[in-house]
């Protein structure tokens, strides 16, 4: 005889992280309305069962060992970014500034093979030049097929499908990210001009600071549709949340899913109430005291590299970051991704730049995931396009 289940949606959460696509649903199952949501935002499909042959769960030798050293049950898998089996390669990736930030994301995307040209301009004569030789000498060893070109001529965009901007003033310590807005507004113009007439299709990701004030200069500069001009500030403020939480739980990174939406400054949106530590809801395994050390550890993260550096600010994480939207934009990785762009109504908040989860794909934005959120989290958000807002004197 079979037994009743009720699916909710933690069920179809755990399967997706089993990198499952579909949920076998049997005669008698009931499925809440929130799992059906879950299902249709996370990509789940409910297939009516009993499924003739169910597959096996694929077990690698990696996976294996990891079972094996962690004592995990032997159902216990890994989530793994869902990756897509034929990634595009891009034509040409520009990178305008070829400091700290954009040298990371060239480096990255010459060992990921993730372009035919990658093109580095910077202000400052020979350094652009300098980083695309280094990288091209070292293709005889890491056979990357991309070639670097570097320039000081803004002209060298022409013709990119994904432009990276990361120039512009970085933060010395005891400097907000707003304390940058004017000197970068005028880099993010003179950028714009440039963009619009030599790669009018182009998608533009913001790096430049402050992320979401910059990428609305950006946007008015260019007149770009909101589709095409993004800002990375999410995919790195989720990255240290996700390092926050593991280091307090105690787990590796991996074992946990967590985003962070908002603003990519004081106003920053960690969202706990869908962070997960292998599966499970937060609480399971941190007290609300810890939950709090880690939202404010993703939300100083940055400050605390510049504190450290004195010179400037971080670069390694914002390249992987920038990475990761690119890895979207060309199929290399799937699902919903925090981004900074312009809101039309989405959580009940219009005509700001603002960090939500959202699907990308190669015309850019495809939609934005208006996932559930608590009265506090949506709180955090409509302050956040408060304080961008008067900072923008909108
Ligand atoms: C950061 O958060 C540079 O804003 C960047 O590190």
């Amino acid at each position: 005889m079979s037994t009743k289940r009720v699916i909710g949606a933690e069920a179809l959460e755990d399967a997706r992280q089993r990198g499952r696509n579909q949920f076998e649903v049997l005669p008698g199952d009931i499925v809440t309305a929130m799992a059906r949501e879950t299902a249709a935002r996370i990509g789940i499909q409910l297939v009516d069962g009993p499924i003739e042959k169910p597959s096996a769960p694929v077990t690698d030798g990696a996976t294996a060992l990891r079972r094996g050293l962690y004592r995990r049950s032997p159902r216990w898998v890994t989530p793994q970014a869902s990756k897509s089996t034929r990634p595009r390669r891009l034509r040409k990736l520009a990178l305008v500034g070829a400091g700290g930030v954009g040298a990371n994301i060239a480096h990255l995307a010459a060992n990921r093979d993730m372009a035919d040209d990658i093109t580095l301009i910077d202000i400052a004569p020979g350094v652009a030049e300098a980083m695309a030789l280094d990288l091209n000498h070292a293709s005889g060893i890491t056979g990357s097929r991309a070639r670097c070109v570097g320039s000081t001529d803004l002209a060298m965009v022409a013709g990119a499908e994904v432009i990276v901007v990361t120039a512009g003033r970085a933060r010395g310590p005891g400097m907000t990210r707003a304390d940058l807005i004017d000197v970068n507004a005028r880099v993010m113009r003179s950028t714009a001009e440039v963009i619009k007439t030599q790669a009018p299709d182009a998608i533009v990701i913001v790096v430049t600071n402050p992320l979401d004030e910059m990428t609305v200069e950006m946007l008015r500069a260019t007149g770009f549709p909101r589709e095409r001009v993004l800002g990375m500030a999410g995919t790195l403020d989720s990255s240290r949340f996700r390092n926050a939480l593991a280091m307090a739980a105690g787990v590796t990174p991996a074992d946990v899913t967590a985003f962070t939406l908002g603003s990519h400054g004081d106003e920053m949106a960690p969202i706990p109430s869908h962070a997960r530590i292998k599966g499970r809801a937060l609480s399971a395994f941190l007290s609300e005291e810890q939950i709090a050390a880690c939202v404010k550890d993703a939300i100083t993260g940055g400050g605390q590299v510049v504190a450290l550096k004195k010179t400037g600010s971080a670069t390694v994480a914002p390249a992987h970051s920038s990475i990761e939207l690119i890895d979207h934009i060309r199929g290399a990785a799937l699902g919903s991704v925090p981004v900074s762009v312009m809101l039309e109504g989405e959580f009940g908040i219009d005509g700001v730049v603002l960090g939500v989860p959202a699907h990308l794909g190669a015309k850019g934005l495809v939609a934005i995931d208006e996932i559930r959120l608590t009265q506090t989290e949506q709180a955090a958000l409509n302050t956040a396009a408060e304080a961008i807002r008067t900072r923008l004197g909108l």
